[in-house]
């Protein structure tokens, strides 16, 4: 059992709670490997930004449940080095399926977990978080959960209003569970084509596709009934264009790929919204810095001559995701 005070890591409550009475919301970025823990620190230790890791299962089994906690305690003295004298750094397990998955990472110190039962009929889904809430805060672990289920494309009834979460459920769902934050869905979806055409419009001068605005009305009858109750956007990748054509461009093929537009987000950042969870720009950064290096020099075999540039854009990337859209920058609790 360890504890994540131990490994310097903090839960999500304080970080929460200053973000909604700031009106911005805190990253929760997703980490696979090295270089995205890098430009993740190096971006929220730059900024000054407390920042949430996320560790999917996928990710658990990509890069090793053990490594994953090991880098991020070593992502709290890379902070250090950078000059951030007092990190806030939460390490959350994403999209956890199961409570024995949520006890491992509470025993592996994780600082937050979340447990998804947003597929699971209601009142099993209040079983399962009731029974993480109260493992979990034992040993002060947040805890998140999820009512409504986000869209995807391959969902024929994509932007269903049935999908969105009741707002006549939450103060139940809430309130029996004890959950520290809830993920909602008011139409954020996961990956890189979050509308199919058929749902979007089309922009006459770029041929881009134009996505539908997000459920803000959802939103706002959920504060309502849960006035400054901390709220979790899950899906809420923006799919850079500029992304998305360096890698067409470059032999790679994403035809249509589109996102949640940033200015939504910036509007959902200043409300009980106070965490936003961002993936696929990530991949897409990656991916786009990669394809560019191996279309262009197509000699190179150093690894580091093409992850090098993908670290550095991905940096980029969650610079101006905290700076200009989720206005998380120079909000540390304690700045020197
Ligand atoms: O919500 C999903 C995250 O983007 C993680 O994706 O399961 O492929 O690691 P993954
Ligand atoms: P995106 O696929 O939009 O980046 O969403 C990530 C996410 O919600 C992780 O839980
Ligand atoms: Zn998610």
């Amino acid at each position: 059992m360890v504890n994540y005070k131990d490994l310097g890591l903090v839960n999500t409550r304080e970080m929460f709670k200053r973000a909604i009475n700031g009106g911005y919301a805190i990253p929760a970025f997703n980490f696979n490997n090295m270089e995205q823990l890098q430009a993740i620190i190096k971006a929220s230790s730059d900024m000054k930004s407390p920042v949430i890791l996320q560790v999917s299962k996928g990710a658990r089994n990509y890069a090793n449940a053990t490594l994953l906690r090991y880098m991020a305690q070593g992502a709290v003295e890379y902070a250090k080095e950078l000059g951030c004298a007092h990190p806030e750094i939460a390490l959350h397990l994403d999209h956890g399926d199961s409570f024995e998955t949520c006890k491992s990472c509470v025993d592996y110190g994780f600082s937050s977990v979340m447990i998804d039962g947003s597929s699971l009929p209601y009142e099993e889904n209040i079983a399962l978080t009731k029974k993480v809430v109260e493992y979990a805060h034992q040993f002060d672990v947040t805890v998140e959960a999820e009512l409504g289920v986000l869209a995807g494309v391959e969902d024929e009834v994509a932007a269903a209003e049935s999908h969105y979460t009741k707002p006549e459920e939450v103060i139940d769902f809430a309130t029996r569970t004890g959950c520290d934050s809830l993920a909602i869905s008011i139409g954020t979806s996961h990956g890189a084509y979050k509308f199919t055409p058929e749902q979007c419009t089309r922009d006459p001068k770029t041929g881009k596709l134009v996505p539908p605005p997000l459920a803000f009305d959802v939103l706002d009858a959920i504060m309502e009934k849960l006035p400054g109750f901390p709220i979790v956007l899950h899906g809420s990748s923006s799919v850079p264009q500029e992304y998305v054509d360096i890698i067409n461009e470059h032999g790679g093929k994403l035809p249509d790929a589109v996102g949640i537009p940033e200015e939504q987000l910036r509007k959902a950042s200043k409300s009980a919204v106070c965490k936003i969870n961002i993936d696929s720009d990530s991949r897409l950064a990656f991916t786009a810095a990669v394809r560019k290096v191996f279309d262009e020099k197509p000699g190179e075999f150093d690894p580091r001559k093409y992850c090098g540039p993908a670290r550095d854009e991905m940096e980029k990337m969650y610079k101006h995701k905290i700076v200009d859209v989720l206005g998380s920058d120079n909000k540390l609790a304690q700045l020197d």
